[in-house]
This record gives C-alpha cells, sequence and structure tokens, in this order.
C-alpha cells in the first residue's frame, strides 16, 4: 500500500486528482469505479473544474440505497449527477437501480456490466466500520454484487444526509469486495478523526472480513490518500 498523507480533504482532492488525470492521459481510463459520500467530493470538484475528457469512458459506481428513485435527492444517482456527471458527460454511467423489483435479477444485471466493463481504476471512501462500498463487516472477500441489511452505525452515519433517522433506507445493493479487488488500481480517500481507527486497522490490522477494507493490504496497486486525522493512529 501506497499511503499519501495530506493537510485536508481540499489539497486530498488536488493529490487524487493528479493520480486519475495520469491515467487519463496515459490513455489507460476505460471504466472508472466511482464512489459517494461526502470524501470524495473534492476530488470530483477537481475533475469538474479540469480539462479532463470522460466522454469516451464508462463509469460504474459502488453501490445504491434501496427504495430511492434516481430523482432522490439522497440517492447515489442524484449525488452523482450533482457533483460529476452534469458537468463532466461520460459515455455511459452506470449505477444499481434501487427501485428494482426483482433485487436478485439487478444484482445479476450489474455484474454482468461489471464484468462487460472491467474496473481500470477504484476510487473509495470507507465507513467509520471499515466497510467499503456498502460491504459491512463480516461480507465475505468473495463475495459479487448484494443485497445488504446496513448497520446501525452505518444508518447512524449517513443520517446526517437526511431530515431524520427513519428515512435512512435499511439496505442498499452494493458491488462485492471481490470485483472491487479485481480493478487494477484502487485510491483509497478518507478525511477526518472519525475514520482513524478504521485507517489503522485497513493500514496494520488482520486481513480480516470483520474489517472489510483490510483485504486491500493484498492488491497489488492501492494507493490510500487521508489527512493527517484519518492517518494519526498509525504507528508505522
Ligand atoms: C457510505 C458509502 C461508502 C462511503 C461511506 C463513507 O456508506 N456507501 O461508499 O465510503 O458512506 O461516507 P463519507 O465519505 O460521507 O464519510
Amino acid at each position: 500500500m501506497k499511503i499519501i498523507i495530506v493537510k485536508d480533504q481540499n489539497v486530498g482532492g488536488k493529490e487524487a486528482f493528479k493520480l486519475v488525470e495520469q491515467e487519463v492521459d496515459v490513455g489507460k481510463l476505460k471504466t472508472f469505479g466511482l464512489a459517494t459520500g461526502s470524501t470524495p467530493v473534492t476530488l470530483y470538484q477537481e475533475l469538474v473544474n479540469s480539462s479532463l475528457d470522460f466522454s469516451q469512458i464508462n463509469s460504474v459506481n459502488l453501490d445504491e440505497y434501496i427504495g430511492l428513485s434516481a430523482e432522490h435527492p439522497q440517492s447515489y444517482h442524484h449525488f452523482m449527477k450533482e457533483h460529476l456527471f452534469e458537468a463532466k458527460p461520460f459515455k455511459q454511467n452506470f449505477l444499481p437501480n434501487g427501485l428494482a423489483k426483482d433485487l436478485e435479477e439487478e444484482c445479476s444485471r450489474y455484474d454482468k456490466i461489471i464484468q462487460d466493463h472491467p474496473i481500470d481504476f477504484q476510487i473509495l471512501g470507507i465507513g467509520e466500520n471499515g466497510h467499503i462500498g456498502f460491504n459491512e463487516p463480516g461480507a465475505s472477500f468473495e463475495g459479487k454484487t448484494a443485497v445488504v441489511d446496513l448497520t446501525d452505525s452505518t444508518i447512524q452515519a449517513n443520517s446526517r444526509n437526511f431530515e431524520k433517522i427513519e428515512d435512512v433506507p435499511t439496505q442498499a445493493i452494493s458491488m462485492g469486495i471481490k470485483s472491487i479487488m479485481a480493478s487494477k488500481k484502487i485510491i483509497l480517500l478518507a478525511y477526518g478523526q472519525k475514520k482513524a481507527q478504521a485507517i489503522l486497522e485497513t493500514v496494520e490490522g488482520e486481513v480480516t472480513e470483520e474489517v472489510p477494507a483490510s483485504i486491500l493490504q493484498t492488491h497489488s496497486d492501492v494507493t490510500l490518500v487521508i489527512d493527517e486525522a484519518a492517518a494519526s493512529l498509525l504507528t508505522k
């Protein structure tokens, strides 16, 4: 794992942008794996302000809440439109459909999309409990796209974006850890003290399904862009 420690989220966005830019410049980015949450926002802002052209690049997102329409202000479809897609048109944008009638079929459809568009470069955030995408502690490292139950701590953490905690969906469709690990390159972003324990366990802890992000230790091309607060518990 390569670790870049930055002052704050703004500098983190700029550092991550440089890594994306390199890939686009050498023509290696055909499919871009994207994440939601507050963490990648500064990177997306850098992308929007840049002259990078994504019109020949596909994007595949990690996850979507079950029960929210694409137009719902808290859906990840809406988030991506607002923060990136409206300003930067891609060839195609793929996200799971949280309103699919047959959720099993939707998971298979999404796996087929990932199979047809192998991810070259995956952006990841991390949950306070070490989750990646919506793969919560205990999720199989061999897992593919699945319907997942969100843990109370994730519902609590994500409730800041909703009016009240009862409005937070309790389930999501998430790309599996196996698909995330199949990406050629991965950048994990984390900012703030609240992420420090998860970063410590991800970097220095045992590789265990109890800390989903710890599997990244076994990937050959992972870069962490984290701020001083998120890095504050690291000992090495
Ligand atoms: C959600 C998303 C994750 C994200 C995490 C952290 O649960 N499914 O992809 O990494 O939240 O969010 P934030 O960046 O807002 O801390």
